[in-house]
């Protein structure tokens, strides 16, 4: 078996391997290391054959959907995950073929609904059910503190106790521990009575994780993140400095127009000298009446450089070819000193 693992600050993502034939799965990619994942597999020989969340992600950006459109391989999940983008739905018991590998899944609602743990060979890949000396909170959305103690001492803790358990967070850097370990080490499992290990779950008051409402809604919808938006967008626009718009400025070239996409206030506040007013939420409607010349070359730019680079896109998509974004915003611009006008158009 051919093995990795990738740390994210606190997520762990692994790859599994098949010597015999390169094929490979990959357990809980995070979206901001898709080269990484591309780039390790390929390294190894490996081909990736299935992507696969262990549950619906609260707390960081699964990258199963979108490494499943570039690499043209199904989406595996837990038949519980409510994600419409799942290929293939696993029930308990189930296995998928990896080459020479059989990779088990065993259904472990808790953490979410749709927990399950994997089992291949020597290891147990445990998600959100068990962590290395500690669980996975069931205090988020579709969490049950009840299920995770019948998914923890009727399932993964009944599993072979010299099994290897790499779970999906990591916050001590420890690689992996085994059942036998966990059984005997970890503190929330010496509450082996039920109502017990409920009340303590029940009372661990946790704080909500960083960017949950945008994890969940992407993770169970399939929807892009404002991060991907963004690069999206940039990917297709070229930008200018700042430094060679107030050259152009100063030298008082008249070939550029210069386009303000934020609000009426903020431009009235102070705005880049012989700039003209086109807030980004009017712009598909007042845009045939304030650019009427298609091969102008329009330098956009907003605030802080990202609504300017998502207005740039939209402008260049409806044919204005000559559309810039501006490198840095309004901020950048003032705090490099550049001339700043006040007042109306
Ligand atoms: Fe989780």
């Amino acid at each position: 078996m051919i093995f990795e693992t990738v740390a994210t600050g606190g997520c762990r993502s692994y790859v599994v391997g098949c010597e015999a034939t390169c094929a490979a799965v990959l357990i809980d990619p995070e979206l901001g290391q898709i080269d990484r994942y591309i780039a390790l597999t390929a390294r190894e020989g490996l081909r990736i054959r299935y992507l696969i969340d262990t549950h619906t992600h609260a707390d960081h950006f699964s990258a199963t959907q979108q490494l499943a459109r570039q690499l043209g391989v199904p989406v595996v999940m837990h038949a519980a995950s409510p994600a419409p983008f799942v290929d293939l739905r696993l029930r308990s018991g189930e296995l998928l073929v990896i080459g020479k590998l059989r990779l088990q899944a065993l259904h472990t609602p808790g953490h979410t609904r749709d927990s399950m743990c994997l089992c291949v060979e020597d290891r147990v890949f445990t998600g959100d059910t068990l962590l290395i000396g500690g669980t996975g909170r069931t205090d988020l959305p579709s969490g049950d503190a009840g299920a995770l103690y019948e998914s923890l001492f009727e399932g993964v803790l009944k599993l072979d106790p010299a099994l290897k358990v790499f779970p999906a967070h990591e916050y001590k850097g420890r690689s992996h521990s085994t059942i036998g370990q966990e059984l005997a080490e970890n503190p929330r499992l010496q509450k082996s009575d039920r109502g017990t290990f409920i009340e303590m779950m029940q009372s661990l008051n946790l704080t909500m994780p960083t960017h949950i409402t945008e994890a969940l809604r992407t993770n169970m919808t399939g929807g892009k993140t404002v991060a991907q938006m963004l690069s999206e967008a940039s990917a297709g626009v070229p930008f200018m400095s700042l430094g060679e718009l107030n050259a152009r400025i100063e030298s008082g070239s008249d070939d550029l127009i210069v386009l303000d996409v934020r609000e009426r206030d903020a431009f009235e506040a102070g705005h880049i000298l012989g700039a003209r007013l086109l807030p980004r939420g009017q712009l598909e409607l007042r845009v045939n009446e304030e650019l009427t010349d298609p091969t102008r070359r329009i330098l956009v730019y907003c605030e802080f450089g990202r609504v300017s680079t998502l207005a740039t896109a939209t402008l260049r998509q409806m044919g204005f070819q000559g559309a810039v974004a501006l490198d840095g915003g309004m901020k950048a611009w003032r705090e490099a000193g550049y001339a700043v006008k006040a007042g109306k158009e």
